[in-house]
C-alpha cells in the first residue's frame, strides 16, 4: 500500500480534486506533493446519495499508478460497502462513508480494516454529533463536512463548522478531525481552533494558477 494516514494531531492539507483539471489528474497530483501535501482528497459520487457524479475504481487504479500521496477516498454513494472492496484494490488508501448510509458503522469499520485500509466516518451538515458518537473510536477520522456534499466552491456552513468541538470532545487527541467545504484562509483557522486537524480545500487551490502558493496561504493561516 502506498502511503499511511498521518498521525493525528499534525494539521495536514487534503487537496480535493474535484475542482482541478480533470483532464491532468496526475500532474495536478504532481504539483500538490511538491507543495508538501501528504494526502489528496478524492470525492466519489454516485448521482443517487449526491446529485452529481465523478471519478470511480478506474481512476482512483490508474491514479494510483502516477503518485504515492495517501488517497483519502470520500465515498457519497449509496451503498458504500458493496464499492469499498474495489475501491482499496484499485489503490484506496482510506475509506470514508457517511453515517447516513450505514446500517451497521462499526461492522463496516471492520471490514475496512481486515481489507488493509483506514476507515472515516462522515457528518452531513444537517447530521447531529450523536450519530457516530458510539462508533466514533473505533474510526481512524470522522469528517465534518461544512457544505452539503455534491459541489466544490460552495459557501461553508459556520454552524456545521461547530461540530467539530463536540466530535474532537469525543473522539480524544488520537483521532483524525477532518473538516471539509469551503475551506480557504479566511475559514482554516477557524476549524483549527475547534480541533479539526486535516483540512479539506478544493476551490481554494485549484481556482488558483499557482497551487503551491495556495497550499501554503492556508497552511500559514493555520499557524
Ligand atoms: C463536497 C466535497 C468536497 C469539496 C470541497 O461534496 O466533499 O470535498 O470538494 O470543495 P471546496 O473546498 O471547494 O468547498
Ligand atoms: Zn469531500
Amino acid at each position: 500500500m502506498n502511503g499511511k494516514l498521518p498521525k493525528a494531531g499534525t494539521i495536514e492539507i487534503a487537496p480535493s480534486i474535484l475542482s482541478a483539471d480533470f483532464a491532468k489528474l496526475a500532474d495536478e497530483l504532481a504539483v500538490i506533493e511538491k507543495a508538501g501535501a501528504k494526502m489528496v482528497h478524492l470525492d466519489i459520487m454516485d448521482g443517487h446519495f449526491v446529485p452529481n457524479i465523478t471519478i470511480g475504481p478506474p481512476v482512483v487504479e490508474k491514479l494510483r499508478k502516477h503518485s504515492k500521496l495517501f488517497f483519502d477516498c470520500h465515498l457519497m454513494i449509496t451503498d458504500p460497502r458493496k464499492f469499498a472492496p474495489i475501491f482499496i484494490k484499485s489503490g484506496a488508501n482510506n475509506l470514508t462513508f457517511h453515517i447516513e448510509t450505514e446500517k451497521n458503522p462499526a461492522e463496516l469499520i471492520k471490514a475496512l480494516h481486515d481489507m488493509g485500509a483506514t476507515a472515516g466516518v462522515c457528518l452531513n451538515p444537517e447530521t447531529p454529533v450523536k450519530a457516530i458518537e458510539k462508533v466514533a473510536p473505533l474510526a481512524d477520522m470522522i469528517l465534518v463536512l461544512t457544505v452539503h456534499p455534491g459541489f466544490g466552491a460552495q459557501q461553508f456552513i459556520p454552524e456545521a463548522a461547530k461540530k467539530i468541538i463536540e466530535v474532537r470532545e469525543i473522539v480524544g487527541p488520537d483521532i483524525r478531525v477532518e473538516v471539509d467545504g469551503g475551506i480557504d484562509p479566511q475559514t482554516a483557522p477557524i476549524v483549527v481552533l475547534y480541533g479539526a486537524d486535516t483540512l479539506v480545500a478544493g476551490n481554494a487551490i485549484f481556482s488558483k494558477s499557482d497551487r503551491v502558493a495556495a497550499i501554503n496561504a492556508i497552511r500559514q493561516a493555520c499557524k
